[in-house]
């Protein structure tokens, strides 16, 4: 019997995406698509797919750009075959800077929903059928404890937040919908990436050993859950 599993993960060029990529691909039994807006330019990407045995396949994909979505579902369905895609890690994100409810720009906040929410709703809902081969299918939403109201984080990083927020509900209403699917977010902590700056105290390779120890042992009573990234239940 095989033990394959078939990840997909957005946002794999740099940060938390990557990590999840570099962990991922060590062992055989992972199939990693790891996805990215511009392959061309990730050579940490490309350097850990080559250094890989073959299980790293890396294939363009933009959240904001629906078509861009759409355009996934062939190389998926060229490395998976007639298999399942077990895991899709929605990780990729952007957060337009530390603006408030009063003091945003309306592009900001309609890029970002498209990228951080409505780009990964779109293509859960793409790949759903291949999700629905799996004996065990898991959705990762990656959130962040700023989207949690009960935290009362104050008000900052107004469009992120929303965006975020917005990512939670969404997680919630595809648990209701698809009971026999594990889905949840997840707060990684203050990780030191581009997004996570300078004050930011956790490694990538430390959220990412936590989180999948969660991805591994989540439970479907667990489904549409907002977890921080050593499993324990944050507020909404
Ligand atoms: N770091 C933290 O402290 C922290 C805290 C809470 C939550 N998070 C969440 O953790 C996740 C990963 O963040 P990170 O810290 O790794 O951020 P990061 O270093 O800024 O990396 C973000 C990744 O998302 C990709 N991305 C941005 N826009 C995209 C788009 N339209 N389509 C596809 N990919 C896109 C970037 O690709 P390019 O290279 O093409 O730009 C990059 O690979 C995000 O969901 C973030 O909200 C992070």
């Amino acid at each position: 019997m095989t033990s394959t599993r078939t990840w997909l993960i957005t946002g794999s060029s740099r940060g938390i995406g990557l990590e999840f990529v570099r962990q991922l691909s060590a062992s055989p039994e992972n199939v990693v698509i790891a996805t990215c807006r511009t392959p061309d330019t990730a050579q940490d990407l490309k350097a850990i797919a080559s250094n890989a045995k073959g299980n790293v396949h890396i294939i363009p994909l933009d959240t904001s750009d629906s078509s861009s979505i759409t355009a996934v579902e062939k190389p998926v369905k060229d490395i998976i075959g007639n298999g399942p895609l077990d895991y899709i890690l929605n990780n990729a994100a952007i957060n337009p800077g530390n603006d408030t409810a009063f003091e945003f720009a309306l592009e900001d906040f309609i890029r970002t929903m498209t990228t951080n929410v409505a780009g990964p709703a779109q293509l859960t809902q793409l790949l759903l059928p291949y999700l629905e081969r799996s004996s065990r299918p898991v959705v990762m939403n990656m959130s962040t404890g700023l989207a949690s109201i009960g935290i009362d984080a104050g008000p900052k990083c107004n469009v992120y937040s929303a965006s975020k927020t917005a990512l939670n509900m969404l997680t919630y209403k595809q648990s209701k919908a698809k009971p026999n699917i594990i889905f949840y977010v997840v707060d990684p902590g203050w990780v030191k990436t581009e997004m996570g700056g300078d004050g930011a105290y956790l490694e990538p390779e430390f959220t990412v050993s936590n989180q999948l120890k969660l991805l591994h042992s989540i439970t479907l009573e667990q489904s549409g859950k907002f977890f921080r990234y050593d499993g324990s239940i944050l507020p909404w």
